[in-house]
């Protein structure tokens, strides 16, 4: 466990104004955990930037109509498997399904396996939820 440590910021009162309006909207106790989010926000960032081992979920939708579809998503994702941790599919209703997966994994292949999941045709919205593995932002 980290041992805490006090420091004094010096900014804007319009800045902080504006900062502390921010942070009760988001439900924030103190200023001292909403900078604690900003920090780790950011050195999660950084760890994509740098190309790092990261963690994340791509989520997608597709209609399991669609000839081929099915088969062609999960061939994708038997490619992938040293990056893929676990799939859930759910059946969203008669035509679309739901895809969730997770994923850990060096940054620039989460996003290729996500650009390549989000570009087959016939998958109608897909997204990239971009976290960490949690070990450098203790
Ligand atoms: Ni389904």
């Amino acid at each position: 466990m980290s041992e805490l440590v006090r420091f004094g910021v010096s900014l804007e009162d319009s800045l902080l104004i504006k900062f502390d309006r921010l942070i009760k909207k988001r439900g924030y106790a103190t200023r001292s955990e909403a900078l604690r989010d900003l920090i780790r926000q950011e050195l999660v960032k950084n760890e994509w930037e740098e190309d790092q081992e990261v963690a994340g979920t791509i989520t997608f939708i597709y209609d399991h109509h669609r000839r081929g579809l099915s088969s062609q998503l999960t061939d994708l994702q038997h490619g992938h498997q040293d990056t893929i941790i676990s799939t859930q599919h759910i059946h969203l209703d008669h035509h679309n399904c739901l895809e969730i997966v997770a994923v850990k994994g060096k940054a620039s292949e989460v996003q290729e396996l996500a650009d390549a999941l989000r570009s087959v045709k016939g998958v109608r919205h897909g997204a990239l939820s971009m976290t960490s593995t949690g070990k450098e932002i203790a």
